[in-house]
């Protein structure tokens, strides 16, 4: 029997898919399961954009395209760029993805070494893609810890010792997955202060939430002084218009635009044409959906963060962005004789009926910051009451 890669065998993933795949079992057995563990917006993709992508396939717009992406598009990118984050951007400097996250993947590949020693700083707890990219792709995973005392971001003090000549990359994410922590601008000002001492670091602004904004303001890295250039701009459909199955993200970036756009050619060709037209009317047509699922995204954070403090043993931040809760519950494992957060999202799942994920799904648990579960919030009020009250009496019930 052939071998199988130790690249293969020690590729990374998303836990969620591995704790998805016990709740629908659970499901299937016939279990009530009120699920909280799927980031994506539980509304359909707004009418407008579903006609954009029939016109298109009925217009026969549906071949290969460049592997940057349609004229169109890239335009449409540009200009909201401009709008959002009143940053210059030509067409040109964009790239158009099947999702934002491929660009994960190809933004390690575009400025780190396989095996060279290169290292990339990322958040932790933090989207898990960016760990097994930069471990897959060779590179040197440098984690940096949020904390829960600065509302989940870093401290840049720790960024400054993190920082050597091999860093090569840093990845940012605000709004971020999973703490729903905002990068506030005094922070991200700091964070440029840094860099600007250390030229050869390049920034993967994932900004994929940067709608998804309830208080404050939401601060791209790249507008402020000397970070545009070395900033690769990341952000796409799926969250802000409900189309996370239509598989479209963009990037913008100057020097490397022509580089990610090879990868693509030689991985995916380029994104489907369908959901290219889609994304030119979701970016360039009413704004309305988008800014009713939002607010509807702030009305679930409200009652869900109310209701997770009156959980026993539970206290939760209110997060400033995206659709995720992320309470502490050391107190609640003490409670109820759980080990650690893991064993209490496998009980609260088993004994409850409420499924969620762990810290651990996320990364290495951060030394000193307690136990903590992820709740997305896109869920119906319905199930959001249900559910926490399901949690509510659970860590009543078997309080020792
Ligand atoms: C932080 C972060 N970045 C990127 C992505 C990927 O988005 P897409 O569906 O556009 O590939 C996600 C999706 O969950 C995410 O949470």
């Amino acid at each position: 029997m052939p071998a199988v890669s130790n690249r293969a065998l020690h590729l990374g993933t998303e836990n969620a898919f591995v704790v998805l795949a016990e709740v629908n079992a659970r499901i299937r057995a016939g279990h009530d399961v009120i699920s909280f563990c799927i980031g994506q917006p539980d509304f359909p993709t707004p009418g407008n954009i579903q006609d954009a992508a029939v016109a298109a396939i009925r217009g026969g717009k549906h071949g290969y395209t460049p592997s940057a992406g349609i004229d169109e598009l890239r335009q449409a990118i540009a200009a909201d760029i401009r709008r959002t984050r009143g940053l210059e951007v030509e067409p040109s400097d964009v790239v158009v993805g099947a999702g934002a996250k491929p660009f994960i993947g190809y933004s390690v590949l575009s400025t780190t070494d396989y095996g060279a020693g290169d290292e990339v700083i990322y958040p932790n707890p933090g989207f898990p893609i960016y760990d097994s990219q930069i471990r897959v792709n060779g590179a040197v995973p440098v984690p940096i810890s949020l904390r829960e005392s600065r509302q989940f971001n870093f401290d840049p003090n720790e960024l400054a010792d993190r920082i050597t000549p091999k860093t090569k990359l840093l990845i940012l994410n605000s709004p971020q997955n999973p703490t729903g922590g905002i990068i506030p601008r005094a922070e991200m000002e700091a964070i440029a202060e840094i860099l600007r001492r250390h030229e050869q670091v390049w920034v993967f602004a994932d900004e994929i939430y940067g709608r998804l904004v309830y208080e404050g303001e939401f601060v791209s890295i790249a507008t402020l002084p000397g970070m545009l250039e070395r900033t690769i701009i990341s952000d796409g459909c799926s969250k802000t218009w409900a189309m996370t199955g239509w598989r479209l993200g963009f990037v913008a970036n100057r020097k490397l635009a022509p580089y990610l756009t090879t990868w693509i050619t030689n991985t995916e060709s380029c994104a489907s044409q369908i959901s290219q037209w889609a994304a030119v009317e979701a970016l360039n047509g009413p704004q309305t959906e988008a800014k009713r699922m939002r607010d509807i995204f702030l009305q679930r954070r409200d009652l869900i963060v109310k209701l997770l403090n009156g959980v026993p043993g539970v206290t939760c931040q209110s997060p400033g962005g995206a659709f995720y809760a992320w309470p502490n519950v050391t107190e609640a494992c003490r409670m109820i004789g759980a080990a650690d957060s893991e064993e209490f999202r496998k009980r609260l799942l088993s004994e409850a009926g409420v499924a969620v994920l762990a810290d651990i799904h996320f990364g290495p648990r951060v030394q000193g910051e307690g136990q903590h579960i992820r709740f997305s919030y896109a869920a119906s009020t319905e199930a959001i009451e249900k559910g926490i009250g399901r949690m509510a009496d659970f860590v009543r019930r078997n309080t020792r």
